[in-house]
């Protein structure tokens, strides 16, 4: 198989609107779960695994898998996104590593803040989404109302490729805009080969008897709708993120789940070129872009997995490749330190399971076991080709914490600490400039805990936290020295240093944000960190 089969994607959801039970169920089409609940339970089997303390203990998973799967000749990399408490800049970062989402929406409730967030991700890049309308085997939200919310919310154009008939214990099935059928929801009991009912004659008698005539006057003017106020779909559209389209369903009840997939399998794009830029590496550094099928290999580290298994201290690196091909026991290149290294034993991962993985392309996911010689963002490369990627930025966490170690003697080993784990990449680092407090941030809560335990657990450092009054970070970008000095007097109290020493401001209150963005116009700020890129 070649990159050109690669399906790198992501489900992207607000909690509880069906991610899990909509993993299962593409992970059953692909052969690689035979049964519901094999993936992750929140009852926590994971006593069973041997990840880190902390998830046997809360029963959840920290940080996001892998799972591969090939389903219609495509071989399909579902990269996780954690939304539940372990919601963290990892479920941001994978975004960064996928060419395409699925996006679920709970019917009931439209769009939830969390997808408002994780649409922001997908923004940077315009990567393309399909969008499935889920549980809509109970009582849901009208679909004009939905495609509404979605495109006044999200400003994406819906178009659908179903459409849903009743909802509920009214929910007959969806027609098919493509073959006219309606797939019976009551019937359908092989999601291989769904009852199909002939809708193309909306007139017939028997249509009408086996939907009802209520049901059937509805979605005949349902359809007329459709047909005036809403285009036709687009590849182009889609594959700019521009139009998604969209399914109604009920991954529960694993219906309209496999039309969702055959679409996705069809349309989702190979490997596509990406950013990178050559030495010097700063902002200065020129760009180049590096297409899937240039021949040398090359990769990025997006993610950092630590203590899967805590009798050996290792982490696992999880490494994007995005051009040429990987062999078992290549040598490659690893720019940041200049070093050679050898990979015996790349992991290629399937649900939960690993393997070795004798050849990796562009699209594919690999694991490296790493010492703590990588950091999130690292580029590797075959023949030393010295490039960097860019668009793997830091994303400005919201919740912070002041850090200091109850034992003063240990403020070493907590620097020490702090330091390595946001090269990590588990929360960031950030210091206040005139204090040289160290503040710790976070996208969700539960980092603050990982990093807690993982300072005691591996740097015997016990760590006291203090809350901090601030809601988020902006990166800041100076035209001139002169400019940066004067802001940096004025704001003293809220300039912070990232980990890389780059300014940033705290944010107290979005209103004293837009005050100081209205005083210094010629100041940018930055949600996440890419600007300098
Ligand atoms: P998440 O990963 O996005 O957080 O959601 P998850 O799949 O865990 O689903 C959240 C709840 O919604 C689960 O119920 C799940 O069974 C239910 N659900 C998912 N898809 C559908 C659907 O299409 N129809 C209906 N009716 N329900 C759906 P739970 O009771 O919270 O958990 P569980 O005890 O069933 O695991």
């Amino acid at each position: 198989m070649s990159f050109k089969t690669r399906c790198t994607f992501a489900i992207i959801s607000h909690p509880d609107a069906g991610k899990t039970t909509m993993t299962e169920k593409l992970l059953w089409f692909g052969g690689v779960v035979r049964e519901a609940g094999m993936v992750k339970s929140k009852s926590g089997d994971y006593a069973k695994s041997d990840w880190m303390e902390l998830e046997k203990q809360r029963g959840i998973s920290i940080t996001s898998s892998v799972m591969s799967f090939e389903y219609n000749d495509r071989a399909l990399h579902l990269l996780d996104t954690p939304g539940h408490k372990d919601f963290s800049e990892d479920t941001y970062r994978t975004l960064t590593a996928v060419e395409s989402v699925l996006m679920m929406i709970d019917s009931a409730k439209g769009v939830e803040a969390q997808t408002i967030k994780l649409m922001e991700v997908c923004r940077m890049r315009d990567t393309p989404i399909v969008t499935f309308m889920n549980k809509y085997d109970r009582e849901a939200m009208d679909p004009f109302a939905l495609l509404d919310n979605i495109e006044s919310i999200l400003k994406i154009q819906c178009i659908p490729m179903t459409w849903p008939v009743g909802n509920g214990v009214d929910f007959k099935g969806v027609y098919d805009f493509k073959t006219k059928q309606i797939l019976s929801f009551k019937d359908s009991k092989d999601p291989f080969s769904p009852s199909l009912i002939d809708a193309s004659n909306l007139e017939s008698d028997s249509l009408c008897e086996t939907i009802g005539a209520p049901q059937l006057e509805k979605l005949k003017e349902d359809l007329e709708m459709v047909a005036t106020l809403i285009p036709e779909f687009s590849m182009e559209e889609y594959q700019a993120g521009i139009q998604t389209p969209v399914f109604f369903g009920s991954a529960l009840k694993n219906f309209g789940v496999k039309e969702c997939l055959d679409l996705i399998t069809q349309i989702a794009p190979t490997p596509r070129s990406r950013q990178a830029v050559l030495p010097p590496f700063d902002s200065s550094a020129p760009k180049v872009v590096i297409e899937p099928t240039d021949p040398e290999f090359t990769g990025f580290i997006f993610k950092i997995q630590a203590n899967m298994d805590p009798k050996h201290r290792d982490r696992i690196s999880f490494m994007r490749v995005c051009s040429g091909m990987f062999s078992r026991n290549d040598k490659i290149y690893h720019v940041r330190t200049g070093k050679e290294i050898r990979i015996a034993t790349p992991l290629i991962f399937q649900a939960r399971d690993r393997d070795i993985a004798e050849e990796a392309f562009a699209g594919d996911i690999i694991g490296l076991y790493d010492t703590g010689k990588y950091q999130i963002g690292d580029t590797f490369s075959m023949g030393k080709k010295l490039i960097r990627y860019t668009g793997i930025p830091s994303f400005a966490p919201e919740l912070f914490m002041r850090v200091t170690a109850k034992d003063p003697m240990k403020a070493k080993h907590l620097e020490k600490g702090l330091s390595q784990l946001s090269e990590e990449g588990a929360t960031q680092l950030f210091i206040r400039r005139h204090t040289n407090e160290k503040m710790l941030g976070a996208v969700g809560a539960l980092q603050f805990e990982v990093v807690k335990f993982r300072l005691e657990d591996e740097y015997g450092v016990d760590a006291m936290y203090e809350s901090v009054t601030c809601a988020g970070v902006r990166w800041l970008k100076f035209d001139d020295k002169k400019k940066e000095d004067q802001f940096c007097q004025e704001y003293s109290s809220v300039i912070m240093e990232d980990k890389e020493k780059r300014l940033c401001y705290a944010v107290r209150t979005e209103w004293d944000l837009r005050l100081a963005q209205e005083k210094n116009p010629d100041v940018q700020f930055f949600k996440n960190s890419d600007y300098i890129e």
